[in-house]
């Protein structure tokens, strides 16, 4: 008989049930240890929320303000993100292998800003995407779009191909031009998109009824930040997204086109996982913008 078994003072807790607790994120209860992994390092488990810094706009706009040298202008913000969306020549051309952020890969494209931009195809092998070790895939789908139905039909691709690997898809709801950003349009959208298996959903916020649209869609919603506003609006934008039931936020230009990208990722954070009113967010701001500045000058 071996050694440890013979010892007389092991203690198997007896009266003390094992616990079988459920997984924190909404929709996601019946998915496999991996998968849940892979969420639970993009979303907090403390607030159930998440921060990601998006920068994928080269994928179809080139060098965009703020993008032209990622070395530079985003690598040093990673840390204070919890998750970073971006392409695969990215990463592995500029993102140090050494990041601990989750990362959210673009995996649709084709489509420059030049031609209809929802003719995507899928973009990554599955198999190149377990080699990056992502978190989770990111997929554009058109809804009302011209080509819809192919957006669509990338995502579920994608979704059953995650499925295999443990991986997650996150459905990115693009608006096209002749579309409306309204309540009734981003329940359609997002709600389409998790009824077909996305795992969670990027749509942008809406001033009347963006409850309805994060009521109705089954799993968790982050909003996109959109073109660059004033500090205090974008931070207003973020309070009331986490307010009316977002699960965080996937911002780009509202971060990295600000005078002090990384104090706005802070204070863009202390809404999201704090709770932090937007008046108090924008006062963290100006103080980490001002110890910026001292920084610079000294
Ligand atoms: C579009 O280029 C991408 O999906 C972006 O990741 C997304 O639009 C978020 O970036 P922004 O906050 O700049 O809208």
């Amino acid at each position: 008989m071996p050694e440890a078994d013979a010892l007389p003072d092991k203690n198997f807790h007896e009266d003390v049930p094992v616990t079988s607790g459920g997984f924190f994120l909404k929709g996601s209860g019946a998915y496999d240890w991996g998968m849940k992994n892979r969420l639970a390092r993009i979303f907090r488990p403390t607030s159930r929320r998440t921060v990601m810094l998006a920068f994928d706009h080269g994928y179809f706009q080139g060098p965009t303000s703020g993008l032209e040298r990622v070395d530079l202008t985003i690598v040093p913000l990673a840390k204070h993100a919890d998750a970073l969306m971006c392409t695969r020549g990215m990463l592995r051309s500029t993102i140090p292998p050494e990041s601990s952020n989750a990362i959210v890969m673009r995996a649709t494209g084709g489509p420059s800003v030049l031609k209809e931009l929802s003719d995507e195809r899928i973009a990554v092998d599955i198999e190149d995407a377990c080699r990056m070790n992502v978190a989770a895939l990111a997929v554009q789908v058109f809804v009302g779009g011209e080509h819809e139905t192919q957006t669509i039909h990338n995502m579920t691709r994608l979704v059953d191909a995650g499925l295999r690997h443990g991986i997650p898809v996150l459905a990115v709801t693009a608006v096209g031009r002749d579309l409306v950003r309204d309540a009734r349009y981003l329940r359609l959208a997002s709600r389409i998109a998790a009824e077909l298996g996305a795992q969670f959903v990027k749509t942008y916020y809406c001033e009347e009824g963006f409850e309805t649209v994060t009521a109705s869609c089954p799993v968790p919603i982050v909003v996109a930040g959109g073109k660059k506003l004033p500090e205090q609006e974008a931070l207003t934008l973020a309070y009331k997204a986490v307010n009316e039931g977002a699960a965080g936020v996937d911002m780009g230009r509202n971060i990295f086109q600000s005078d002090a990208p990384a104090a706005m990722l802070e204070a863009v954070s202390t809404v999201v996982h704090n709770g932090a009113s937007p008046q108090d967010a924008y006062e963290l701001y100006l103080e980490l913008r001002r110890r910026q500045d001292r920084l610079s000058v000294a």
